[in-house]
């Protein structure tokens, strides 16, 4: 009985990542892109279109950063995790298991006080994102149409963990890949991070110095794909983190989502979710015990 649990505690909690092959491409669609509306592009995944009633400056929103008004993009498929999962934690009502839809209030950088709020579409069909309303036409089913469902590769964090403080000593590396998300007199924006942070992030470069970041729910997809996809060759992962290794400029760079677990390199690449089993473990030596003695 107790194996079974233990078995299927293990099986059910085993990956950070719930799946390492890259996503193959389906689409050739041609989407606008950027500011301008005359520059079109072939071979996007997924077209984009984010409407803004004043600029947000932030770090923190990889959707909502952007100027006044209308910003296109045609996605590549190795973007859309990270675009798709932004907008499933900062709007409203984004449809988290279809790849399109729309929201008319998304809000980035949620701690500053004026908070930057937007407008979304994500649409796949030619040309859809030439304007937000169209868009939007065009995320809503035909009667013979199903969107197409999206499923995410990295488990979907919801927990917040507390991470060492990254930036009481902070200096810029300079062959550290991770910057500071925050300026260094917002102390709004650190002490947002530290609340709301559920990803920890450490890297030790090639003068051995080490760096740590603490990663918001809109973006830690998005950082977290990065590394994985363009930035290190090699990776290894837990229950609660993935370690990465060859990245350029020879650097060492570990995720993890536990508390404290960003304290060395070492902490982070062996963070497990290990509480329940801990417990089933024990209690089972118990059950043993009691029988043998
Ligand atoms: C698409 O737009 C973005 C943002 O303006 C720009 O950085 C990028 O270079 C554009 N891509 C192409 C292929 O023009
Ligand atoms: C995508 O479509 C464009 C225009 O139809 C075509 O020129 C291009 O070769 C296609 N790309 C791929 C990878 O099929
Ligand atoms: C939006 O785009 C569609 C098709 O490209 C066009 O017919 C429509 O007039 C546009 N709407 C606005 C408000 O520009």
């Amino acid at each position: 009985m107790f194996f079974v649990f233990i078995l299927m505690y293990l099986r059910t909690s085993s990956a950070l990542l719930l799946s390492t092959r890259d996503r193959v491409s389906t689409r050739n669609i041609t989407c606008q892109n950027g500011s301008s509306s005359s520059n079109l592009l072939f071979n996007c995944e997924v077209c984009l279109v984010i409407s803004r009633n004043y600029e947000i400056r932030t770090t923190l929103s990889l959707t909502g950063s952007g100027p006044l008004g209308v910003t296109y993009a045609c996605l590549q498929v190795n973007q859309i995790e990270a675009y798709h999962e932004n907008l499933v934690r900062e709007c409203n009502n984004f449809p988290q298991g279809t790849l399109n839809g729309y929201d008319d209030f998304c809000v980035a950088s949620p701690y500053n006080k004026l908070r930057g709020s937007y407008r979304a579409c994500m649409c796949i069909t030619n040309a859809c994102n030439l304007n937000y309303s169209e868009c939007v036409q065009r995320t809503k089913p035909y009667w013979d149409q199903k969107p197409p469902t999206f499923s995410n590769s990295i488990v979907s964090l919801t927990n917040r963990i507390k991470c060492y403080r990254p930036y009481e000593d902070y200096k810029p590396q300079q062959y550290s890949s991770l910057t500071p998300l925050c300026s260094s007199n917002d102390y709004e924006c650190k002490d947002f991070l530290f609340d709301q942070g559920i990803l920890c992030v450490i890297s030790v470069d090639r003068t051995n110095q080490i760096t740590r970041q603490t990663l918001p729910p809109s973006i830690y997809s998005a950082h977290l794909m990065k590394y994985k996809s363009t930035f290190c060759k090699s990776y290894t992962w837990t229950s609660k983190s993935i370690y990465f290794t060859q990245c350029q400029q020879d650097e060492t760079i570990c995720m993890c989502a536990v508390d404290g677990c960003d304290k060395d390199l070492e902490t982070c690449r062996k963070s497990r979710a290990t509480s329940i089993c801990h417990y089933s473990f024990f209690y089972f030596l118990l059950l043993v015990l009691n029988i043998y003695f």
